[in-house]
């Protein structure tokens, strides 16, 4: 049987999906004037059709999640490709259509301490729906920049944003992994430590960022071997853990909690 869209995006998670990137990179929307650094105050621009196309694809929802209070708009049983074929998927693997149990707990966490994030500049790294930099800018952050890779994601935050009645913050959708840092106050990652070598460069990454900056990293996983087998767990401070909820454990192959680290190296 051929596999379906939802099956194949959570079964090749946490596989590299590295080339997956690159293979689908050409696939991109070009249309979309997006992804100039730096892009603070920019305000994203949905195309029509896309928005449509967006909309028709996925459903609203708020339940199955830590964060009941963030409606997303994500890939559901009621949507038609959660059953259709994945090849038959126009764009690159659609990961902003989940909401991965690492965002999850880091955005209860947010929601649950709104003083972390309140009044200070935040960078949420690998967004995707974009939940988490929504629950930080719910939680009163003066200034937000979301990143992901992939700008289909940075289409679904905007959608996301309005959903939850917020202006839609700037979105980068580069690889900043390769840009001269910007200074933030806090750094947020949910469910990114999940390829070897992502994991490694991210470890770089942040290492540097907390030495130049003094930037605060808080990390949400659910205990996936790249990051609980990484040597970055050396430098960790576990600082919450959750209970994931039923429909989040059967979409993520039986993992039962997802666990907030503060990372200082
Ligand atoms: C598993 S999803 C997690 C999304 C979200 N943080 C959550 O927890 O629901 C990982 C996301 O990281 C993005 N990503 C992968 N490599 C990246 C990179 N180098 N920089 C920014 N985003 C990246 C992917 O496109 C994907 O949306």
């Amino acid at each position: 049987m051929a596999l379906s869209l939802h099956w194949k995006v959570c079964a090749l998670f946490p596989r590299n999906f590295c080339s997956l990137r690159r293979a689908a990179s050409s696939r991109d929307l070009p249309l979309i004037p997006w992804g100039h650094y730096p892009c603070r105050g920019v305000r994203c621009f949905l195309h029509p059709e896309m928005k449509a196309f967006l909309e028709e694809n996925t459903e609203v929802t708020s339940g199955g999640s830590l964060t009941p209070e963030i409606q997303l708009r994500l890939l559901t049983p009621r949507c038609k490709f959660w059953w259709e074929r994945a090849d038959l998927w126009p764009y690159s693997d659609p990961y902003w259509a989940v909401y991965w149990p690492g965002g999850q707990a880091l955005s209860r966490y947010l929601l649950d301490n709104p003083d972390i994030v309140k009044g200070k500049s935040v960078l949420e790294l690998g967004s995707g729906c974009g939940a988490t930099a929504i629950a930080a800018k719910m939680s009163g952050a003066s200034r937000i920049l979301a990143n992901d890779i992939d700008p289909i994601a940075g289409m679904a935050i905007t959608l996301n944003c309005e959903l939850n009645q917020l202006n839609p913050f700037p979105i980068l959708t580069k690889n900043i992994l390769d840009l001269k840092q910007d200074t933030w106050d806090v750094v947020l990652l949910g469910d990114m430590f999940y390829d070897q070598d992502l994991a490694d460069a991210l470890h770089q990454w942040l290492k540097k960022c907390f030495q130049t900056h003094k930037t605060q990293i808080l990390i949400g996983d659910p205990g996936r071997p790249q990051f609980s087998g990484h040597s970055i767990q050396n430098q960790l401070h576990r600082v919450v853990e959750y209970s994931l909820p039923e429909s989040t454990r059967q979409d993520n192959n039986g993992l039962t909690t997802s666990a907030v680290w503060d990372f200082q190296p």
